[in-house]
């Protein structure tokens, strides 16, 4: 139906009040916190059902609250910046819409797990890129660089196709209970990211990649839990893709 001079909002999609409780931290503290204490704090936003928790996020900042403080780039699920811990389950604000949380309870958002906080939903994210940084994530060749790009069929490229579309956005590693509690653990990110080397058939660096994870901090940490890939918000099969790393450090064969 089209609206008309009579009925002017006939097309409109009502607006909906939505409370979002976000768990805060201040390292300096307030004038009623002291530094470092975590507390919920509840905002009431005017909000469309197709609004994304991260336009809710900048409502908040911009006509509540200044000093909230989380981090967000693309705002289209490609930077990987907004993971945050969202009804008990870690998902990207920008990719999360307020229509699918059931907005008629209160939305808790709080940061992802296991990584230091720095201020609110922000947290230290240089010991999840120390574990990336460890698995050598770049093409290993030896010899001279070839005079025309490295060939490979669709075949070999299909191989490794699912983990090149990680962002880097730590759902999975921060959803991980054995990441949480173990302190050693590369994570399920690492292990992602060295998949899509080790079954590059134009990568000779395998086998150092394979003997980092086989570690006490490697994959046989893994449990199997499954969090990571109901976290991951690429699609990506990274229980599956850890159990292939496992399996070519079990038999030998990659
Ligand atoms: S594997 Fe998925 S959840 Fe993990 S960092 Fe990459 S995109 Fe994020
Ligand atoms: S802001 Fe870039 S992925 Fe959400």
């Amino acid at each position: 139906m089209t609206a008309t001079a009579e009925s002017p909002a006939a097309d409109a999609v009502a607006t909906m009040r939505v409370e979002i409780q976000i768990l805060r931290m201040n390292p300096e503290g307030t004038h009623e916190r002291e530094p470092g204490e975590e507390y919920w704090e509840s905002f009431v936003v005017e909000a469309l059902p197709t609004d994304r928790v991260l336009d809710a996020l900048h409502k908040i900042k911009w006509d509540q609250d200044g000093s909230l403080a989380f981090r967000r780039s693309c705002a289209h699920g490609v930077c990987g910046s907004d993971a945050m811990r969202i009804n008990a389950r870690n998902r990207l604000a920008c990719k999360t819409l307020l229509k699918d949380l059931n907005p008629a309870r209160p939305i808790k958002i709080e940061p992802i797990k296991g990584l230091p906080v720095e201020k609110d939903l922000i947290v230290d994210m240089e010991p999840f890129f120390a574990s990336y940084r460890e698995i050598m994530p770049f093409l290993m060749t030896t010899g001279n660089a070839p005079e025309r790009e490295r060939l490979q069929s669709p075949e070999e490229r299909h191989r490794f196709d699912d983990t090149t579309k990680c962002i880097m956005c730590a759902a999975c590693t921060t959803s991980c209970p054995v990441f949480w509690t173990d302190g050693q653990y590369f994570g399920p990110q690492a292990i992602v990211g060295a998949h899509r080397f080790i079954f590059d058939s134009r990568d000779e660096g395998q086998w150092d990649r394979l003997e980092i994870l086989n570690d006490k901090a490697g994959v046989w940490k893994c449990r199997t839990a499954f969090n990571c890939t109901e976290a991951c918000p690429r699609g990506i099969e990274v229980t599956k893709a850890i159990s292939e790393v496992k399996r070519a450090l079990t038999t030998g064969e990659i």
